[in-house]
Protein backbone atom coordinates (compact mmCIF):
# COMPACT_ATOMS: atom_id res chain seq x y z
CA UNK A 1 0.00 0.00 0.00
CA UNK A 2 0.95 3.15 -0.78
CA UNK A 3 0.40 6.78 -0.42
CA UNK A 4 -2.10 8.76 -3.48
CA UNK A 5 0.20 10.72 -5.67
CA UNK A 6 -1.07 14.19 -7.06
CA UNK A 7 0.62 16.48 -8.86
CA UNK A 8 -0.31 20.08 -8.91
CA UNK A 9 0.74 21.96 -12.37
CA UNK A 10 1.29 25.81 -11.37
CA UNK A 11 2.13 27.33 -8.11
CA UNK A 12 0.42 30.17 -8.37
CA UNK A 13 -2.49 31.51 -6.62
CA UNK A 14 -5.27 28.76 -7.17
CA UNK A 15 -2.20 26.20 -7.58
CA UNK A 16 -0.23 26.41 -4.36
CA UNK A 17 -3.76 26.70 -2.17
CA UNK A 18 -5.38 23.30 -4.00
CA UNK A 19 -2.07 21.93 -2.50
CA UNK A 20 -2.47 22.89 0.65
CA UNK A 21 -5.86 21.90 0.48
CA UNK A 22 -5.09 18.71 -0.69
CA UNK A 23 -2.64 17.71 1.93
CA UNK A 24 -4.90 19.16 4.86
CA UNK A 25 -7.34 16.78 3.77
CA UNK A 26 -4.47 13.52 3.32
CA UNK A 27 -5.76 13.04 0.17
CA UNK A 28 -1.89 11.97 -0.94
CA UNK A 29 1.43 13.10 -1.34
CA UNK A 30 1.70 16.59 -3.43
CA UNK A 31 4.50 18.11 -5.83
CA UNK A 32 4.05 21.16 -6.77
CA UNK A 33 5.32 22.52 -10.35
CA UNK A 34 5.69 25.61 -12.14
CA UNK A 35 8.61 27.26 -14.28
CA UNK A 36 12.48 26.93 -13.83
CA UNK A 37 12.31 30.91 -13.25
CA UNK A 38 9.75 30.35 -10.05
CA UNK A 39 11.52 27.41 -8.92
CA UNK A 40 12.99 28.93 -5.79
CA UNK A 41 9.79 30.22 -4.33
CA UNK A 42 7.83 27.23 -5.55
CA UNK A 43 10.13 25.04 -3.34
CA UNK A 44 9.56 27.35 -0.73
CA UNK A 45 5.72 27.41 -1.09
CA UNK A 46 5.76 23.57 -1.02
CA UNK A 47 8.29 23.47 2.43
CA UNK A 48 6.41 26.01 4.03
CA UNK A 49 3.01 24.11 3.66
CA UNK A 50 5.16 21.12 5.08
CA UNK A 51 6.08 22.61 8.10
CA UNK A 52 2.73 23.33 8.91
CA UNK A 53 1.71 20.26 8.44
CA UNK A 54 2.77 19.05 12.46
CA UNK A 55 0.95 21.55 13.74
CA UNK A 56 -2.32 20.74 11.87
CA UNK A 57 -1.66 17.52 11.84
CA UNK A 58 -1.71 15.81 8.47
CA UNK A 59 0.78 13.65 7.43
CA UNK A 60 1.41 14.18 3.60
CA UNK A 61 4.79 15.01 1.36
CA UNK A 62 4.95 18.19 0.09
CA UNK A 63 7.72 19.38 -2.65
CA UNK A 64 8.39 21.79 -4.94
CA UNK A 65 9.53 21.34 -8.37
CA UNK A 66 10.57 22.55 -11.88
CA UNK A 67 11.44 19.49 -13.09
CA UNK A 68 8.78 16.75 -14.53
CA UNK A 69 10.91 14.05 -13.64
CA UNK A 70 9.40 14.72 -9.94
CA UNK A 71 5.73 14.12 -10.96
CA UNK A 72 6.20 10.63 -12.49
CA UNK A 73 3.71 7.99 -11.66
CA UNK A 74 0.95 10.56 -9.92
CA UNK A 75 -2.48 9.42 -10.09
CA UNK A 76 -3.84 12.36 -10.40
CA UNK A 77 -2.19 15.77 -12.07
CA UNK A 78 -4.46 19.14 -11.46
CA UNK A 79 -3.46 22.07 -14.16
CA UNK A 80 -3.70 25.26 -12.95
CA UNK A 81 -1.00 27.06 -14.82
CA UNK A 82 -1.55 29.40 -17.14
CA UNK A 83 -2.19 33.60 -17.03
CA UNK A 84 -5.35 34.83 -14.59
CA UNK A 85 -7.93 37.25 -15.75
CA UNK A 86 -7.48 40.93 -15.51
CA UNK A 87 -10.04 43.26 -15.01
CA UNK A 88 -12.12 43.61 -18.39
CA UNK A 89 -10.26 40.64 -19.91
CA UNK A 90 -12.83 38.08 -20.51
CA UNK A 91 -12.15 34.37 -20.00
CA UNK A 92 -11.77 34.30 -23.86
CA UNK A 93 -8.55 36.52 -24.03
CA UNK A 94 -6.72 34.34 -22.38
CA UNK A 95 -7.62 31.64 -24.56
CA UNK A 96 -4.36 31.77 -27.05
CA UNK A 97 -1.65 32.05 -24.51
CA UNK A 98 -2.91 29.52 -22.23
CA UNK A 99 -3.28 26.95 -24.82
CA UNK A 100 0.36 27.15 -25.39
CA UNK A 101 0.77 26.36 -21.74
CA UNK A 102 -1.73 23.40 -21.45
CA UNK A 103 -0.41 21.85 -24.75
CA UNK A 104 3.60 22.17 -23.23
CA UNK A 105 2.57 20.99 -19.38
CA UNK A 106 0.21 18.20 -21.18
CA UNK A 107 3.02 16.87 -22.84
CA UNK A 108 5.14 16.24 -20.07
CA UNK A 109 2.29 15.33 -17.50
CA UNK A 110 1.75 12.61 -20.40
CA UNK A 111 5.57 11.32 -20.72
CA UNK A 112 5.88 10.66 -16.96
CA UNK A 113 2.38 9.73 -15.83
CA UNK A 114 0.80 8.07 -18.34
CA UNK A 115 -1.79 6.36 -16.32
CA UNK A 116 -2.84 9.47 -14.54
CA UNK A 117 -6.72 11.32 -14.20
CA UNK A 118 -6.38 15.55 -15.42
CA UNK A 119 -7.95 17.80 -13.52
CA UNK A 120 -8.01 21.24 -15.43
CA UNK A 121 -8.85 24.58 -14.03
CA UNK A 122 -6.78 26.85 -16.37
CA UNK A 123 -9.47 29.49 -18.01
CA UNK A 124 -11.00 29.39 -20.42
CA UNK A 125 -11.48 26.20 -19.06
CA UNK A 126 -14.26 24.15 -21.37
CA UNK A 127 -11.74 24.99 -24.06
CA UNK A 128 -8.55 24.09 -21.95
CA UNK A 129 -9.65 20.93 -20.76
CA UNK A 130 -10.14 19.58 -24.89
CA UNK A 131 -6.64 21.15 -25.28
CA UNK A 132 -5.74 19.00 -22.59
CA UNK A 133 -7.59 15.74 -24.34
CA UNK A 134 -6.09 16.18 -27.34
CA UNK A 135 -2.58 16.74 -26.68
CA UNK A 136 -2.72 13.76 -24.07
CA UNK A 137 -4.34 11.03 -26.28
CA UNK A 138 -5.74 10.14 -23.08
CA UNK A 139 -9.63 8.80 -23.15
CA UNK A 140 -11.97 10.71 -22.44
CA UNK A 141 -12.59 9.54 -18.84
CA UNK A 142 -9.08 10.36 -17.96
CA UNK A 143 -9.34 14.19 -18.78
CA UNK A 144 -11.73 16.19 -16.76
CA UNK A 145 -12.33 20.05 -16.54
CA UNK A 146 -13.21 21.70 -13.54
CA UNK A 147 -16.29 24.66 -13.65
CA UNK A 148 -19.76 23.57 -12.27
CA UNK A 149 -18.79 22.81 -8.51
CA UNK A 150 -17.30 26.22 -8.15
CA UNK A 151 -20.37 27.60 -10.20
CA UNK A 152 -22.89 25.88 -7.75
CA UNK A 153 -20.61 26.57 -5.21
CA UNK A 154 -21.04 30.16 -5.94
CA UNK A 155 -24.89 30.04 -6.22
CA UNK A 156 -24.99 27.54 -2.27
CA UNK A 157 -23.42 30.20 -0.83
CA UNK A 158 -25.59 33.18 -2.50
CA UNK A 159 -28.50 31.40 -1.06
CA UNK A 160 -27.18 30.24 2.53
CA UNK A 161 -27.22 34.12 2.79
CA UNK A 162 -30.36 35.06 1.64
CA UNK A 163 -32.17 32.42 3.76
CA UNK A 164 -29.82 32.16 6.46
CA UNK A 165 -29.35 28.61 6.70
CA UNK A 166 -26.25 26.25 6.31
CA UNK A 167 -24.81 26.25 2.76
CA UNK A 168 -24.61 22.77 3.83
CA UNK A 169 -28.14 21.82 3.11
CA UNK A 170 -28.33 24.07 -0.16
CA UNK A 171 -27.88 22.14 -3.28
CA UNK A 172 -27.51 23.72 -6.70
CA UNK A 173 -27.43 22.58 -10.62
CA UNK A 174 -25.35 24.04 -12.99
CA UNK A 175 -25.06 23.49 -16.92
CA UNK A 176 -22.91 24.44 -19.64
CA UNK A 177 -19.72 26.51 -20.09
CA UNK A 178 -18.09 28.47 -17.52
CA UNK A 179 -18.82 31.49 -18.86
CA UNK A 180 -21.63 34.36 -18.21
CA UNK A 181 -23.96 32.56 -19.78
CA UNK A 182 -24.10 29.46 -17.65
CA UNK A 183 -26.98 27.73 -17.46
CA UNK A 184 -28.20 27.28 -13.55
CA UNK A 185 -31.23 25.62 -13.24
CA UNK A 186 -33.07 26.41 -10.45
CA UNK A 187 -35.43 23.99 -10.75
CA UNK A 188 -33.11 21.04 -9.87
CA UNK A 189 -31.99 23.27 -6.88
CA UNK A 190 -32.68 23.10 -2.91
CA UNK A 191 -32.07 23.71 0.55
CA UNK A 192 -33.04 20.28 2.80
CA UNK A 193 -34.61 18.84 0.00
CA UNK A 194 -37.27 21.33 -0.54
CA UNK A 195 -37.23 23.26 -4.16
CA UNK A 196 -35.87 27.10 -3.95
CA UNK A 197 -38.47 28.14 -5.58
CA UNK A 198 -41.39 27.49 -2.75
CA UNK A 199 -38.89 29.60 -0.55
CA UNK A 200 -37.13 31.87 -2.47
CA UNK A 201 -39.17 34.71 -4.61
CA UNK A 202 -38.58 34.90 -8.11
CA UNK A 203 -36.74 38.05 -8.22
CA UNK A 204 -35.05 37.36 -5.38
CA UNK A 205 -34.03 33.84 -7.12
CA UNK A 206 -33.48 35.36 -10.57
CA UNK A 207 -30.88 38.19 -8.98
CA UNK A 208 -28.92 35.18 -7.28
CA UNK A 209 -28.55 33.29 -10.95
CA UNK A 210 -27.27 37.03 -11.94
CA UNK A 211 -24.56 37.19 -9.30
CA UNK A 212 -24.00 33.32 -9.67
CA UNK A 213 -22.87 34.08 -13.47
CA UNK A 214 -20.62 36.95 -12.63
CA UNK A 215 -19.53 35.38 -10.17
CA UNK A 216 -16.10 35.29 -11.18
CA UNK A 217 -15.78 39.08 -12.01
CA UNK A 218 -17.48 39.92 -9.10
CA UNK A 219 -14.26 38.68 -7.26
CA UNK A 220 -11.92 40.05 -9.99
CA UNK A 221 -12.91 43.54 -10.11
CA UNK A 222 -12.64 43.43 -5.89
CA UNK A 223 -8.98 41.83 -6.24
CA UNK A 224 -8.10 44.20 -8.76
CA UNK A 225 -5.28 42.01 -9.54
CA UNK A 226 -5.50 38.56 -10.04
CA UNK A 227 -8.97 36.03 -10.09
CA UNK A 228 -10.53 34.20 -7.73
CA UNK A 229 -7.97 31.02 -6.16
CA UNK A 230 -9.95 29.68 -2.60
CA UNK A 231 -13.13 28.98 -4.34
CA UNK A 232 -11.57 27.36 -7.26
CA UNK A 233 -8.99 25.21 -5.19
CA UNK A 234 -11.86 23.80 -2.91
CA UNK A 235 -13.81 22.54 -5.91
CA UNK A 236 -10.53 20.97 -7.38
CA UNK A 237 -10.33 19.58 -4.27
CA UNK A 238 -13.96 18.14 -3.93
CA UNK A 239 -13.31 16.72 -7.07
CA UNK A 240 -10.19 14.89 -6.43
CA UNK A 241 -11.60 13.53 -3.56
CA UNK A 242 -14.49 12.37 -5.36
CA UNK A 243 -11.92 10.63 -8.03
CA UNK A 244 -9.14 9.39 -5.35
CA UNK A 245 -11.28 7.65 -2.79
CA UNK A 246 -13.64 6.31 -5.60
CA UNK A 247 -16.99 8.13 -4.13
CA UNK A 248 -18.62 7.65 -7.48
CA UNK A 249 -20.03 11.18 -6.35
CA UNK A 250 -22.67 13.18 -8.68
CA UNK A 251 -20.90 16.42 -9.18
CA UNK A 252 -20.77 18.86 -12.07
CA UNK A 253 -17.80 18.32 -14.34
CA UNK A 254 -16.68 19.57 -17.78
CA UNK A 255 -17.00 16.39 -20.21
CA UNK A 256 -15.71 15.30 -23.40
CA UNK A 257 -19.44 14.83 -25.37
CA UNK A 258 -20.56 12.42 -28.15
CA UNK A 259 -23.88 12.94 -28.44
CA UNK A 260 -25.44 13.62 -25.11
CA UNK A 261 -27.21 16.62 -25.20
CA UNK A 262 -27.29 16.71 -28.48
CA UNK A 263 -23.48 17.83 -28.64
CA UNK A 264 -20.66 15.88 -30.28
CA UNK A 265 -17.02 16.32 -30.18
CA UNK A 266 -17.06 19.43 -27.38
CA UNK A 267 -16.14 19.98 -23.56
CA UNK A 268 -18.86 20.99 -21.63
CA UNK A 269 -20.41 21.49 -18.36
CA UNK A 270 -22.82 18.88 -17.48
CA UNK A 271 -23.74 16.50 -14.44
CA UNK A 272 -21.24 13.39 -14.14
CA UNK A 273 -20.58 10.76 -11.59
CA UNK A 274 -16.34 11.19 -10.57
CA UNK A 275 -15.22 8.53 -9.45
CA UNK A 276 -12.03 5.87 -9.34
CA UNK A 277 -12.04 5.48 -13.41
CA UNK A 278 -12.33 9.58 -12.96
CA UNK A 279 -15.62 11.01 -14.92
CA UNK A 280 -17.56 7.48 -15.10
CA UNK A 281 -20.77 8.84 -16.44
CA UNK A 282 -22.19 11.93 -18.32
CA UNK A 283 -25.86 12.07 -16.40
CA UNK A 284 -28.62 12.84 -19.23
CA UNK A 285 -31.97 15.14 -18.08
CA UNK A 286 -34.44 16.17 -20.07
CA UNK A 287 -34.12 20.06 -20.51
CA UNK A 288 -37.21 22.30 -21.60
CA UNK A 289 -36.90 24.48 -24.59
CA UNK A 290 -36.00 27.32 -23.03
CA UNK A 291 -33.27 25.48 -21.21
CA UNK A 292 -31.75 23.64 -24.22
CA UNK A 293 -32.17 27.12 -25.52
CA UNK A 294 -29.62 28.74 -23.28
CA UNK A 295 -27.01 25.90 -23.06
CA UNK A 296 -27.07 25.86 -27.34
CA UNK A 297 -26.11 29.40 -26.63
CA UNK A 298 -23.39 28.29 -23.66
CA UNK A 299 -22.29 25.33 -26.57
CA UNK A 300 -21.87 27.99 -29.20
CA UNK A 301 -19.74 30.46 -26.81
CA UNK A 302 -17.42 27.39 -26.22
CA UNK A 303 -17.29 26.58 -29.86
CA UNK A 304 -16.25 30.02 -30.90
CA UNK A 305 -13.37 30.02 -28.11
CA UNK A 306 -12.29 27.13 -29.92
CA UNK A 307 -12.16 28.50 -33.20
CA UNK A 308 -10.10 31.01 -31.63
CA UNK A 309 -7.42 27.79 -31.04
CA UNK A 310 -7.44 26.30 -34.74
N1 LIG B 1 4.25 25.49 -16.64
C1 LIG B 1 4.04 25.52 -15.32
N2 LIG B 1 3.52 26.60 -14.71
C2 LIG B 1 3.24 27.67 -15.44
C3 LIG B 1 3.42 27.70 -16.84
C4 LIG B 1 3.96 26.53 -17.44
N3 LIG B 1 4.16 26.46 -18.75
N4 LIG B 1 3.02 28.91 -17.30
C5 LIG B 1 2.60 29.61 -16.23
N5 LIG B 1 2.73 28.87 -15.11
C6 LIG B 1 2.45 29.24 -13.73
C7 LIG B 1 2.86 30.67 -13.40
O1 LIG B 1 4.27 30.79 -13.23
C8 LIG B 1 2.08 30.91 -12.13
O2 LIG B 1 2.81 30.58 -10.97
O3 LIG B 1 1.07 29.21 -13.45
C9 LIG B 1 0.88 29.96 -12.25
C10 LIG B 1 -0.45 30.68 -12.35
O4 LIG B 1 -0.67 31.26 -11.12
P1 LIG B 1 -1.37 32.67 -10.91
O5 LIG B 1 -0.82 33.64 -11.87
O6 LIG B 1 -1.32 32.97 -9.46
O7 LIG B 1 -2.87 32.40 -11.40
P2 LIG B 1 -4.07 31.72 -10.58
O8 LIG B 1 -4.86 32.77 -9.91
O9 LIG B 1 -3.57 30.59 -9.77
O10 LIG B 1 -4.96 31.17 -11.79
C11 LIG B 1 -4.53 30.10 -12.59
O11 LIG B 1 -6.73 29.26 -12.90
O12 LIG B 1 -8.79 30.15 -12.35
C12 LIG B 1 -7.87 29.92 -13.36
O13 LIG B 1 -8.28 31.73 -14.85
C13 LIG B 1 -7.38 31.22 -13.93
O14 LIG B 1 -6.30 30.25 -15.78
C14 LIG B 1 -6.07 30.80 -14.51
C15 LIG B 1 -5.60 29.70 -13.58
Amino acid sequence: IRRRKISVIGAGFTGSTTALMLAQKELGDIVLVDIPKVEGPTKGKALDMFEASPVQGFDANIVGTSNYEDTKDSDLVIITAGVARKPGMSRDDLVNINAGVIRSVTEQVVKYSPDCIILVLTNPVDAMTYEAYRTSGFPKNRVIGQSGVLDTARFRSFVAEELNISVEDVTGFVLGGHGDDMVPLVRYSYAGGIPLEKLIPADRLEAIVNRTRKGGGEIVNLLGNGSAYYAPAASLVQMAEAILKDKKRILPAVAYLEGEYGYRDLYLGVPTILGGNGLEKVIELELTEDEKKALDKSAESVRNVMKVLQ
